[in-house]
């Protein structure tokens, strides 16, 4: 549950106006009578376009790799929602394909310190987006019910949930898994350093085909995303675009 602090308010663009509609919202879920199986299969009642515009990137992004193998995999995951998204998508448009990995990183602690290329704003303040402990082993609890709930479900060890700084973690990934392709990967860290060493491990797995989506290519505030993009693909053949569901979001084709 969101709290005063969580930073997803602080990342907000909307005025007194919508903060209170908000609220009202956030007042009227809290406060909802409906059976809790019932409220389960009737999000749509409370959920915003701004959240639900998150589910029809989603959704674009898995029909553009549905023709191309490899693993999805989203760096700064958080509560993990994507992951679960990703999982449902899968059961929807590939039920078979029992070979799409998901793999969410994060380091569950929130940001850590950034360098010299980010803006030490609001959000990106160290321990930002702290979850509580263990939160990790309640995603894949969560995700591998998901998985279960799911017809034709998968083997569960083909979803993982890494904990660490990305920095760090990326490497010993694909140190351990050298023979994986890369369908899809979701960046949301925003900062520069984790954001660099990231891209650079994912291309080295890519195909043709591969979809780089960054959250947070255009945002000002986190100028460490773009820096690091503009390194890193500086001799890389690509297509750019901007998601038709939300300009904040850019979508990359690997040619
Ligand atoms: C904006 S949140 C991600 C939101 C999530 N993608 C979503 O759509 O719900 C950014 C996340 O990046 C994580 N993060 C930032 N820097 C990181 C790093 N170096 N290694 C691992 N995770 C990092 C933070 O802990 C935070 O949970």
């Amino acid at each position: 549950m969101l709290d005063d602090t969580f930073p997803e308010k602080l990342e907000t663009n909307s005025n007194e106006t919508q903060l209170q509609a908000r609220e009202k919202l956030l007042h009227l879920f809290k406060n909802n009578n409906l059976p809790a199986e019932e409220l389960m299969t009737s999000l749509g009642l409370f959920i915003r376009g701004s959240a639900l515009v998150k589910y029809l990137v989603l959704n674009d992004l898995y029909t553009r790799i549905l023709k191309t193998p490899g693993t999805i995999i989203e760096f700064g995951t958080c509560w993990g929602q994507n992951l679960i998204l990703f999982e449902n998508l899968r059961a929807i448009y590939e039920p078979f394909n029992k070979t799409r990995k998901i793999v969410g990183f994060d380091t569950f602690t929130g940001y850590p310190v950034g360098d010299d290329n980010d803006k030490n704003g609001d959000v990106f303040k160290e321990g930002n987006y702290k979850l509580e402990d263990d939160y990790e082993d309640f995603l894949k609890d969560l995700l591998n019910t998901h998985v279960e709930c799911n017809v034709l479900g998968n083997n569960k060890s083909i979803h993982e949930v890494i904990k660490g700084d990305v920095s760090e973690t990326v490497r010993e990934y694909f140190q351990n898994n050298p023979s994986e392709l890369i369908s899809l990967a979701y960046f949301d860290m925003g900062l520069y350093k984790p954001t660099k060493v990231a891209l650079e491990e994912v291309l080295k797995h890519t195909v043709p085909g591969s979809i780089i989506l960054l959250d947070q290519l255009t945002w000002s505030d986190a100028p460490g995303e773009a820096l690091a993009f503009k390194e890193v693909f500086k001799d890389v053949k690509y297509e750019i675009e901007i998601s038709k569901f939300t300009p904040m979001r850019s979508i990359i084709t690997l040619l």
